[in-house]
């Protein structure tokens, strides 16, 4: 029963179409199951699968190996609530200065509602990426980039923090890189955030992904910013 409920879950997860089923009657006999007679009733859907459902599911589709010099092979996908020890243990082994230049304050732990919020997403909202390198079965997260949608769904934030000791290795590129590209499916236009002016590396990466970088007045920041329904987002500068 279990197993059948599960599946038919996947079968109206995968399809947009399906606007009944009806099993009548189902037989449950010993250990085998039947659908003695079934209907399935289809109609257009004007969404693709998944956008039909109310709660986005995980997005698996973000999923993909990637090939790092100097890291190997690292899996880059969407995060997920089990996530939070991965991300904590990257936290607890940042520096103090990747820490201020991701947060803007010097914060010592990760308060349990910030790796909450961090790792319990609205996949139908935000997207989340992290690379995660696998040895010997255990798991360590190397970075994690995100793209935070306002409620207009057009603008939208973006983060990104590699571990210290995985600097300049190119992951912190590929991770904003997959953000940008999947926010574009989404249609969001634009994404800005800020970063600290004595941030060489970020103010870098963001030049490189062609983000617009203005000093804000007063403040010793630079609002980044890239429109990505221009022709020009997806050339990124050498
Ligand atoms: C900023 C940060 C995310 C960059 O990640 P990274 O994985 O080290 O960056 P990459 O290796 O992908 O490098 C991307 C580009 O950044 C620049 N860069 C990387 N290391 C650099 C360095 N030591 N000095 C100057 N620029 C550097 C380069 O332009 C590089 O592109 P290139 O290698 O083609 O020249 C990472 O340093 C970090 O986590 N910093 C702390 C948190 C932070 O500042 N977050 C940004 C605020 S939202």
């Amino acid at each position: 029963m279990e197993s059948l409920l599960v599946r038919l879950s996947q079968l109206v997860t995968d399809f947009a179409e399906i606007a009944e089923i009806d099993i009548n009657p189902l037989v449950i006999f010993e250990n085998r199951v039947i659908a003695v007679d079934a209907r399935v009733m289809l109609r257009p859907s004007a969404v693709e699968a998944p956008l039909h459902l109310i709660i986005s599911p995980y997005p698996n589709q973000y999923e993909e190996e990637i090939e790092i010099k100097g890291a190997g092979r690292l899996t880059v996908r969407p995060i997920r609530p089990e996530d939070a020890p991965l991300l904590e243990e990257m936290f607890n082994a940042l520096s103090p200065m990747s820490i201020y230049y991701r947060f803007f304050s010097p914060m010592k732990h990760l308060p349990h509602h910030m790796l909450a919020r961090f790792t319990q997403i609205d996949y139908d909202r935000d997207v989340a990426m992290v690379a995660i390198s696998c040895t010997k079965g255990t798991e360590k997260m190397l970075g994690v980039s995100r793209v935070i949608s306002q409620s207009n769904r057009k603008n939208a934030e973006f983060a990104v923090l590699v571990a210290d000791q995985w600097h300049g290795k190119g992951i912190g590129a590929a991770l904003l890189k997959r953000c940008l590209d999947i926010a574009r499916t989404r249609n969001i236009e634009k994404i800005h955030g800020f970063v600290l002016s004595g941030n060489v590396k970020m103010l870098a990466l963001a030049r490189k992904m062609g983000f617009t970088i203005k000093q804000q007045p007063g403040t010793g920041e630079y609002e980044c910013t890239l429109d990505l329904s221009g022709a020009g987002y997806g050339h990124m500068a050498g």
